[in-house]
């Protein structure tokens, strides 16, 4: 408890300030308007996508939120420059939107894929995975928005399956699925049967101890890895 009083003191808000966004991320952020800029899954994304994205590649960055972090990461320091945002809060979307009128990423609200078109070479998703229960339990939903945004239902996987049904169809040949969640929050194998039950297999798998983020790095099933 008395560490958890800690983190909360004094780690928890590293994440909303510009100083450190900027080490990190190579760029500052919008205002922060919606909470913190990022969570350990963010960065533990940030590192995956210097490994995996190339400049020429369409990325798809499904639940960008406000600040779309990991899209701006993307243009502003891998030089993607065909990057689609996705996020199902309106008001995230238009955020995101307003406060970045020129560099070409395209903002969709959408839940999940339904109003996304097209096919990608690489789908990251910092899903959300706080268990409903636990969150509410844990004052962690103050808001409808705030469960909106952050509750992954049942047992926490309940949009990660949906995801992980839909995402083969949105893929173009060889490409990837980057998918993070934080084990602090859900279960391995919680995670790894939804991925057994869809049409993705993983790759790699990238764990931070400390953090306890989790990337796991997914491709068709039957694709061999380029
Ligand atoms: C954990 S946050 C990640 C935000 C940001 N990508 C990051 O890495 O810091 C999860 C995001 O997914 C969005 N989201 C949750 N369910 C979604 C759904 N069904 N369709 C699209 N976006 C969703 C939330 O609104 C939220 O912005």
């Amino acid at each position: 408890m008395r560490l958890y009083s800690f983190y909360l003191r004094y780690v928890s808000p590293l994440r909303s300030n510009t100083v450190i966004f900027r080490w990190l991320f190579g760029f500052y952020p919008a205002k922060a308007l919606w909470g913190q800029y990022w969570d350990w899954t963010t960065l533990a994304l940030r590192s995956v996508l210097r490994r995996y994205l190339k400049p020429d590649m369409a990325l798809l960055d499904m639940g960008c939120g406000p600040y779309a972090v990991l899209s701006r990461f993307a243009h502003r320091k891998l030089n993607c420059s065909a990057i689609t945002g996705a996020d199902h809060c309106q008001e995230l979307i238009d955020y995101a939107r307003q406060t970045d009128p020129e560099s070409g990423i395209a903002y969709v609200c959408s839940d999940l894929f339904d109003s996304i078109s097209g096919r990608f070479a690489l789908i990251v998703f910092n899903a959300p995975y706080i268990e409903a229960g636990r969150g509410e339990q844990k004052g962690l939903f103050p808001t409808s928005l705030t469960r909106k945004r952050f509750c992954g239902g049942k047992e926490g996987v309940q949009t990660i399956a949906r995801f992980l049904q839909d995402a083969p169809s949105y893929l173009q040949p060889g490409g990837k699925v980057l998918l993070g969640v934080n084990h602090y929050h859900i279960g391995r194998e919680a995670v790894r049967s939804e991925i057994f039950r869809s049409g993705l297999r993983t790759v790699a798998t990238l764990t931070n101890p400390l953090t306890k983020a989790c990337v796991y790095v997914l491709m068709e099933k039957g694709n061999a890895e380029m």
